[in-house]
């Protein structure tokens, strides 16, 4: 049960339901720019779902997936209550975008900042948000996410007109890719010797609904006359503007967005205001989010093809569909034409410009500090360890300890994970990222990098040839707790000592999640100012799962106390 509620403190967790219908129902609109406690009451369990039509076992919310929009306003407090009846599944959830100031507990990142709820218990996640925008919760707990825990968070400007657009109507647009296999099936196929790989998704999904060919499903799963997943319909009035809040959360796929006949001009990403510029169609990576503006002006006698499309890496999936209607929803018979399959799916600089364009809006720049205290430089392989494919960062690849940095940190339990520092750059002369990794061997490490409280770190993300000859991906890198500066993307190799003095200092997006193109660089700066444990990792499910991510602590003292409920797994056990 999903409820809402005025409330004078901030931080109360436990007040009886019916109490919060009451306020429900007193809501005004006087109240409205107030700050709120937004609270939601969410069961975790699997249904049989078929949002390609498909019949297969899903991981949801309330019986839903993808899961309820939450929407508040900034300033608000959010509170999840959320009961996993997975039955013998572990769980955490996740609030991507989310920086979590001053709560890093509730940032649900099982292994870094909180033990997983364990099946028939209930885990009350609580946090502030901070700045208006789009983002999205998921799963965070093994590859969870891909079964179908995910949703969108919509956080409104305090202030009506403090936005640097106006629109007269909104659209939300989540983005997915989906398989038929389970989880995992899938994860085990990652680990195992020889390495199994699923393959191309079966089905792209817009708002949880897409269309697998029938012809082609195992006898009996498959019901193409579902409503369950008929085409979502997006209603507009000839002549008004219509913002849509896209973001994507796809497992694998890097995606090509468009909608059919009209242009998009993209004034936000993750939370920020962007420099408007006008796209035919709009790059996502998982992880990204983005609003777009779009004016209904075309013939309304028709309806228009809303389209996902695979880029980066050859397709194999059919384009993933909605429909635009001029006529509020009433038509929703498919468009007259074929749906845009998007730009030729290898035009690595096609999609490298539109990262390059995307900078601050003049009116909402944040200037970055002229320099960093700390640079950390790396390179992203795909290696082998004991004759499993894994991914590592100069030559580590990434493990979760079963005991969370957060508790180990705040409580000195050394013994909770590796102390030993982990490399901050690797021998970049003369290293060549276009040939395959010269040593694939790596080691797997759960060391963290500890940062000083309030220092400027640079992250430059170096992106190489994989294990077969010829073949680089895009991985959209996602740092928890902070937006970062993007201060440049090259493609090639980065000299440390001649790249940086092309940083733009001058008006660089904030963002938290960001794409690192094929055999090209990524170059970040953030404030190591939020107290806590965080992770930054490659956004593709597959590629975490094998070890491409690292952590980052800064400022654990300054951690106020730790719930307890955050603990209970590992060397946490007993509590205190
Ligand atoms: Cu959206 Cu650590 O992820
Ligand atoms: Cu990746």
């Amino acid at each position: 049960m999903d409820m809402e509620s005025e409330s004078q403190q901030a931080g109360a967790q436990r007040v009886p339901r019916l109490l919060f219908i009451s306020f429900f129902l007193s809501l005004s609109l006087s109240t409205l720019a107030r700050a709120a406690t937004r609270r939601h009451e969410w069961e975790i369990s699997y249904q049989f779902k078929s949002p390609d039509c498909v019949r297969k076992l899903a991981a949801t919310i309330n019986g839903q997936s993808p899961g309820p929009t939450i929407r508040a306003a900034q300033g608000d407090t959010v509170v999840v209550s959320v009961k996993n009846s997975l039955l013998t599944e572990n769980l955490a959830l996740h609030w991507h975008g989310i920086r979590q100031i001053g709560t890093p507990w509730a940032d649900g990142t099982e292994g870094v900042t909180q033990c997983p709820i364990l099946p028939g218990e209930t885990f009350t996640y609580a946090f502030a948000v901070d700045r208006p925008g789009t983002y999205i919760y998921h799963a965070h707990y093994g590859m969870q996410r891909s079964a179908g825990l995910y949703g969108m968070i919509v956080v409104a400007a305090a202030a009506p007109g403090a936005e640097p657009f106006a629109y007269d109507g909104e659209h939300l647009v989540l983005l997915n890719d989906w398989w038929h296999n389970s989880t995992y099936e899938q994860a085990a196929g990652l680990a195992s010797v020889p390495f199994v790989w699923v393959g191309e998704p079966h089905s792209l999904l817009i708002n949880g609904r897409g269309r697998f060919n029938c012809s082609a499903a195992v006898a009996g799963t498959c019901n193409a006359t579902l409503p369950e997943c008929a085409a979502e319909v997006f209603a507009v009035e000839t002549g008004k503007t219509y913002r849509f809040r896209i973001a994507s959360i796809t497992s694998l796929s890097a995606l090509n967005f468009e909608i059919e006949g009209h242009p998009m001009t993209v004034v936000e990403a993750d939370g920020h205001y962007v420099k408007p510029f006008v796209v035919k169609n709009l790059n996502i990576y998982s992880g990204e989010t983005y609003s777009v503006l779009i004016t209904a002006d075309q013939d309304p006698n028709r309806t228009y093809w809303l389209a996902s499309n695979v880029v980066s890496r050859k397709p194999g999936t059919t384009t993933g569909t909605a429909i635009l209607s001029y006529h509020g929803g009433g038509s929703s018979s498919p468009p007259p034409t074929t749906p845009p399959t998007g730009p030729a799916w290898n035009d690595t600089m096609y999609r490298f410009q539109q990262s390059v364009m995307t900078v601050a809006h003049p009116a909402h720049v944040e200037p970055p500090p002229a320099i960093a205290d700390r640079a950390i430089l790396l390179l992203n392989t795909q290696n082998k360890i004991d004759e499993h494919i894994r991914w590592a960062l100069n030559n580590v690849s990434f493990t979760l300890p079963h005991t969370p940095y957060l508790v180990a940190m705040k409580r000195g339990l050394l013994g909770a994970f590796d102390q030993r520092p982990p490399p901050e750059t690797y021998a970049h002369q003369g290293y060549d990222i276009y040939e395959k990794p010269p040593n694939p061997n790596a080691t797997t490490s759960d060391a963290l990098y500890r940062l000083r409280f309030g220092s400027v770190v640079d992250v430059v993300l170096q992106n190489a040839n994989m294990l077969d000859a010829n073949k680089s991906e895009t991985h959209p890198w996602h740092l928890h707790g902070h937006d970062f500066w993007v201060l440049g993307y090259g493609i090639g190799r980065f000299d440390p000592a001649v790249h940086p003095a092309s940083y733009n200092l001058k008006d660089p997006i904030l963002k938290n999640t960001v794409a690192v193109h094929p055999y090209g660089w990524t170059a970040l700066r953030f404030k190591a100012d939020n107290p806590g444990v965080w992770a930054f990792h490659c956004h593709i499910e597959a590629h975490f799962f094998m070890g491409m991510g690292i952590v980052f602590e800064e400022g654990i003292e300054r951690v106020a106390d730790l719930p307890t409920e955050i603990m209970g797994c590992g060397k946490t056990k007993g509590g205190h």
